[in-house]
């Protein structure tokens, strides 16, 4: 899978909002930024703002823990380690009950250290983590910086007009877990509507130019009908019709440029090209042939969102200089950092998700971010310079 073409699109946007620097080509980015004349940029990194939430603890994908009894909600026969045995190895999450539409797709796991914490109150207690893995996208963020998105309930206004996909060679069990997944896919989507809103109020709260205000609102329409194709699909393959319920609307908001470059950058620039990617690739993966048109048609509105996020956040480099510089510069550690993290991890069932996820962020963001980081650089020499000039005595 190319994804150059992705990386130079933008690179290009990246350089449409930092015009009159020199934009690096894209590195290696095992390499240090590089200054405008090709030498290795030496400057000491400013001391890095201090208190933005690590972005391991503001996952693209929902999230949590919870603790039951040990003889409740068992999910398998499979016993969790000692000195835990008799609490299974997998349960079923206290919520899985309440979604009236398809069952949640949670991946849930045993949690030692939980389990010991609980048991300090409760001697029978046994406690998991669960990931709904997610194949990117915007997110949705509530109050707490959660990643946040609606239960399903049985309903048809949300089904697009997709054509009739192809159901019948599949077996049952197949089926329901294609539907269960599109499910899954379609209330990220859904989620996402709500996360071009929150971006609208977020950039006409810091000023933002009309252009971009009118590619969020844009973006905002591509999500719903993205949303109403995920839950058409959904339906046709677990046979009746799924939809939204009510969304918990308590959005985080981003109200300063630094916040706004920030929430931006992780949820668009790595969720919505680590989207654009997955869906090409279950594109290309695709045997019915009207699924994997609307899967490429998705993928392109995608590549399009992450574009118009990498301008809204060299805007916001442009616009807020060091300060957002510094954001920025932490966010790429933590972004190295998920990298290594990601390639570690192979005792996992979503390997391909992961891998994919690994090798967006190691071709387009690393790269991408190094070179805007590059011409930061430049912009701070630049007003140096300025500013030098304008302190030299005239004759
Ligand atoms: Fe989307
Ligand atoms: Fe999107």
């Amino acid at each position: 899978m190319s994804l150059s073409p992705a990386r130079a699109r933008y690179l290009s946007a990246i350089r449409a909002m930092l015009p009159s620097l020199l934009l690096a080509a894209c590195k290696d980015p095992a390499q240090p930024p590089t200054n405008a004349d090709g030498t290795t940029s030496t400057a000491t990194a400013p001391e890095k703002p201090r208190g933005y939430p690590p972005m391991s603890n503001m996952s693209p994908c929902p999230n949590g823990a919870f603790c039951v009894a040990e003889s409740s909600n068992a999910l398998s026969d499979a016993s969790a380690p000692a000195p835990y045995a008799r609490c299974a190895a997998a349960a079923t999450h206290p919520d899985d009950a309440k979604d009236a539409g398809f069952k949640p797709d949670r991946l849930v796991s045993f949690n030692g250290d939980n389990t010991a914490d609980a048991r300090k109150k409760d001697a029978t207690a046994c406690c998991y983590t669960w990931l709904t893995p997610c194949a990117g996208g915007r997110a949705f963020r509530d109050a707490t910086g959660a990643p946040s998105v609606a239960p399903t309930v049985e309903r048809a206004d949300w089904s697009a007009a997709i054509g009739a996909l192809t159901t019948t060679p599949l077996r049952d069990d197949e089926r329901a877990a294609l539907a269960a997944h599109w499910t899954r896919e379609a209330t990220f989507e859904h989620a996402s509507i709500a996360s071009f809103a929150q971006l609208t109020l977020d950039l006409l709260s810091v000023g933002a130019p009309p252009d971009l205000l009118e590619a969020t609102q844009q973006a905002t329409l591509d999500e719903i009908e993205h949303a109403r194709i995920a839950f058409a699909v959904a339906a046709a393959y677990g046979a009746r019709p799924v939809g939204p319920a009510a969304l918990a609307v308590m959005p985080g908001a981003s109200r300063t440029l630094v916040s706004l470059a920030r929430s931006t950058f992780i949820d668009a620039c790595v969720g919505e090209s680590v989207a654009s990617a997955a869906l090409a690739d279950a594109s290309r993966r695709a045997a019915d042939p009207v699924l994997a048109s609307l899967l490429a048609a998705m993928s392109s509105d995608e590549e399009r969102h992450a574009e118009l996020a990498w301008r809204i956040v060299a805007w916001a480099l442009r616009t807020g200089g060091a300060e957002v510089a510094r954001a920025l510069d932490e966010a790429k550690e933590e972004i190295v950092t998920e990298i290594v993290s990601l390639e570690q991890d192979v005792a996992i069932p979503w390997r391909r998700e992961v891998e994919l996820r690994a090798t967006v962020l190691r071709e387009i963001v690393l790269p991408c971010t190094v070179a805007m980081l590059g011409s930061s650089d430049y912009l701070t020499a630049g007003r140096q310079t300025v500013s030098m000039q304008a302190s030299l005595p005239s004759h």
